[in-house]
């Protein structure tokens, strides 16, 4: 009998996990905000100050100081990581912003320490999660009712600069139908990215 995640996975290719080798030119590299815009990334969320954020997938922490400065000294970010090789560099990062919580979740369960977070980010994570529908439900067990759930992802059907990382990708229409079948739906889709390789999607509760 299939144990649970063999239930959930997609029938899509999954990415693997992203190398922490290659965060220093891939994910820190100089040209990362010009391409990404992480700081109008978070600017189009409209974070609200005092609020609890929680971002998903931190990595090396690229959208931290965005999201740290846009919650403020009230507010909250929860880092989250389920590679190990990330998370010194995240407890450094989030020890110089001083409102950034470091948490190890696994590829399941984000294990959040709160349950009244308000906006969940995935920025180039999505392609990764192998049990994409059952991961987005455990969201619900963290979020308040109005919580928004902001997904930022490669599709390999647009073209853009750069271009979609071959096998690191997520097609925008999958994802819009796993979160669907995880309880959530688009609220906003957000196109001022200069990289049309990406979108940029807002979800929530259905
Ligand atoms: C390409 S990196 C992006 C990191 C960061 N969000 C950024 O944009 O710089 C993708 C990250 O997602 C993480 N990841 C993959 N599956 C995950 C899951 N199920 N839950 C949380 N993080 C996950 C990987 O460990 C990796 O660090």
């Amino acid at each position: 009998m299939p144990g649970p995640s063999r239930q959930t996975a997609p029938r899509r290719p999954v990415a693997p996990l992203f190398d922490p080798n290659l965060a220093p030119e891939i994910l820190d590299g100089s040209k990362r905000d010009w391409w990404q815009q992480g700081g109008k990334i978070v600017q189009a969320l409209g974070v609200r100050p005092g609020s609890v954020v929680a971002d998903i997938g931190a990595g090396s922490g690229y959208l931290l100081p965005f999201l740290s400065k846009a919650v403020g000294a009230k507010g909250m970010v929860i880092a989250e990581e389920i590679q190990l090789a990330f998370l010194p560099t995240l407890r450094g990062v989030g020890r110089d912003l001083g409102n950034v919580e470091v948490v190890f979740g696994s590829a399941d369960d984000p294990k959040l320490p709160r349950r009244d977070v308000t906006l969940f980010t995935l920025l180039t994570v999505y392609h990764e999660v192998q049990n994409p529908v059952s991961f987005l439900k455990t969201l619900h067990r963290y979020a308040t009712h109005d919580a928004r759930l902001a997904i930022i992802d490669f599709d390999p059907e647009r073209k853009g600069n750069p271009p979609p990382p071959q096998g690191h990708s997520v097609r925008e229409k999958d994802v819009i139908r796993e979160a669907r079948a995880a309880g959530w739906g688009v609220s906003q889709r957000i196109s001022f990215q200069y990289p049309h390789s990406q979108f940029f999607l807002i979800f929530k509760r259905l």
